[in-house]
């Protein structure tokens, strides 16, 4: 799972938050003003990506402070350290590592950011202890994961679901993961040893210029492996299909509005 996952975002990278819409960082930057970043704060950006949080959460540490992305896809490393290299960032570092059993040292960090990785990881209880671990007293865990899709995007899934194997969808509604609930991220949190765990549901209107512009964000990221597997000789009638589909959302302007629900979860480690 994890090799095809890395190749899953290698394969994204190139595009990844660079189609114009307003995504991730927006995400991203909610996360950082939860959890309270502070000048100073020794940061680990893990799943860091293309850096939504890790460059937010540079600014903010200022020069006394440090973070560190890892990630599991070469290539986003490769391009998160080109631009953290092309804004001279010298409290900034990117690394090749699996969050879920990162190789870093105990009680280490202030701050322990986990933005839309953890439906990724294959033991996310694991993931949660693992960070519990790399915080110093007192730290704080900041995550975000995906809420309820818009609804009005069920016919869009519907078109692709006769190409997503039955494991896959039952993976993504499994209702016991530590992540498909406020209630159940708290008590995963709790046994992980964490305390003071909060979390708040938002909802996020994105907006597309047309549907056009949302196909191609599909494939920007990880959503791409739903265009993937739509075997060669369907993609064009599934595109089409699509596109038809988005047409009759159109607000007045033409542009598609997503209402995306994200959760935002912090918890702390104990002072002591
Ligand atoms: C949806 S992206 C989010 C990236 C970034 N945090 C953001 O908010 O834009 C998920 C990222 O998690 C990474 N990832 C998935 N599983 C991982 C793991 N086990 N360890 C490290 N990174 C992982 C992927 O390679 C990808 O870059």
């Amino acid at each position: 799972m994890r090799a095809a996952v890395a190749a899953l975002f290698d394969r994204s990278s190139e595009n990844y938050d660079a189609v114009g819409v307003d995504f991730f960082p927006v995400f991203a930057k909610q996360l950082l003003a939860d959890v309270g970043i502070e000048s100073g704060d020794r940061v680990l950006d893990a799943g860091c990506g293309r850096g939504a949080a890790l460059f937010a959460a540079a600014e903010r540490v200022g020069d006394e402070g440090s973070v560190t992305g890892i990630d599991l896809s070469p290539r986003m490393i490769e391009l998160t350290e080109q631009e953290i290299d092309r804004r001279g960032l010298t409290n900034a570092v990117a690394a090749v590592m699996d969050a879920q059993e990162p190789a870093l040292p105990a009680a280490s960090y202030d701050v322990v950011l986990a933005a839309a990785v953890v439906f990724f990881l294959p033991d996310p209880a694991a993931g949660l202890r693992a960070w519990h671990a790399l915080l110093a007293p007192g730290g704080r865990l900041g995550v975000t994961c995906f809420g309820a899709n818009d609804p009005r995007w069920g016919r869009v899934e519907e078109i692709f679901r006769p190409f997503v194997p039955p494991s896959m969808i039952w993976a993504m509604l499994n209702p016991s993961s530590p992540f498909a609930s406020t209630e159940n991220f708290a008590r995963a949190a709790v046994e992980a040893g964490f305390d003071e765990v909060s979390s708040t549901t938002r909802t996020h209107d994105v907006t597309f210029r047309d549907p056009e512009q949302w196909v191609r964000w599909s494939w920007s990221h990880g959503q791409r492996v739903f265009w993937e597997l739509v075997p060669g000789e369907h993609r064009d009638e599934v595109r089409r299909r699509v596109l038809a589909e988005l047409d009759r959302l159109r607000e007045p302007g033409g542009t598609i509005v997503m209402r995306q629900q994200v959760r935002y979860a912090v918890a702390r480690r104990a002072a002591s």
